[in-house]
């Protein structure tokens, strides 16, 4: 390689290492936001440190070996096999035992009481329903939280395993089809912390991602009530009804729920607060009219593989629907 190729080289390793440390929210292991995803976070920088370590003596002891090769004294017998023992199995026995150690003893399990929230999380390829069984309340791809708080996860999936993480959180946890997996995570600082699915479950398992949001006990306790009011309200309007008529004559409602009508199918996302979702796709765009246009028009060209149809449908049942759905709060 050539100094000016070597230098682009070098810039491109450098912009792929850095671009996992911007961002409007971080998706890392390396910024915690729980005493759990600190505890986490304190292991993997020890890990980074003893296994760094390591490698430099034995890239020095290499490059040593190398520049002896040829003037090597003539050495007693068995002399070569007190270094192997103690270099290769004592220091080496050692170092795991302490790492063994520190891993078992990090303090990174969860619990809390009745008194916590408890949401239902339920995977799918590839999407996360979300429910709140006590608040009534159902959304999809992204959970909200109270700050500060454990709150109790009821983790399964409605098909193959899926696996929940958010790095800044807490770690992995299986979703698996025939078993609920009890998991508790809290938040503490109010933000957004984006979730990926952590089990290759097909095609699109890279776009199986979510958000936490996790706001002040306060912004939460509203958080519930909107939702809660404006599933009543907003299916009452009048102007809304010729909306949902045209909803369901195209065929929405044969999989999506709205709370309060008759779309009551649970195939796909429940979209009864539609509107103030974040991402469509579970992460693929943010929520707006020209990625719901463009959602609408071609979900497998979006999503390969995703259970969504083509809609054939004329361009005023295309502007009645996006007007529909984002009304949606
Ligand atoms: Cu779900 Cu990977």
């Amino acid at each position: 390689m050539k100094a000016p190729q070597i230098r682009t080289a070098i810039a491109l390793m450098t912009a792929t290492l850095l671009c996992g440390c911007g961002g409007e929210h971080f998706q890392s292991v390396l910024h915690p936001a729980s005493p759990e995803a600190g505890e986490i976070s304190r292991l993997w920088w020890f890990m980074l440190a003893v296994c760094g370590t390591v490698f430099v003596i034995v890239i020095a002891l290499l490059i040593v070996a190398i520049g002896r090769r040829g003037n090597r004294k003539p050495q007693a017998p068995g002399g070569d096999a007190k270094f192997v023992l103690i270099g290769g199995m004592l220091i080496p026995g050692i170092i795991l035992f302490v790492l063994l150690i520190y891993s078992i003893s990090a303090k990174v399990v969860l619990t809390g009481d009745e008194r916590n929230l408890t949401i239902q999380v339920i995977g799918h390829q590839w999407w996360w329903e979300v429910r709140y069984p006590n608040q009534d309340i159902v959304i999809a791809n992204e959970i909200y939280i109270p700050v500060g708080e454990p709150v109790r996860l009821q983790l399964k999936s409605a098909d193959v395993i899926h696996s929940f993480w958010v790095p800044n959180l807490h770690g992995k946890m299986d979703m698996l089809p025939e078993h609920i997996n009890t998991f508790w995570i809290r938040a503490d600082k109010p933000g957004v912390y984006r979730g990926q699915c952590a089990e290759f479950c097909g095609a699109q398992h890279a776009w199986m991602a979510f958000e936490v949001v996790a706001l002040s006990t306060n912004d939460f306790q509203q958080w519930v009530s909107e939702r809660r009011k404006l599933a009543v309200e907003q299916v009452a309007s009048a102007e809304r009804k010729f909306s949902h008529e045209v909803y369901m004559r195209v065929g929405c409602g044969q999989c999506h729920a709205i709370k309060g009508t008759s779309a009551v199918a649970q195939i796909g996302p429940d979209l009864t607060h539609f509107g103030s979702r974040r991402t469509i796709g579970a992460g693929l765009m943010t929520n707006n009219t020209e990625t719901l246009t463009r959602w609408i028009l071609a979900p497998q060209k979006m999503k390969p593989g995703n259970l969504m149809p083509h809609t054939k449908l004329t361009d005023e049942e295309l502007q009645e629907l996006v007007a529909y759905l984002t009304s949606l709060k």
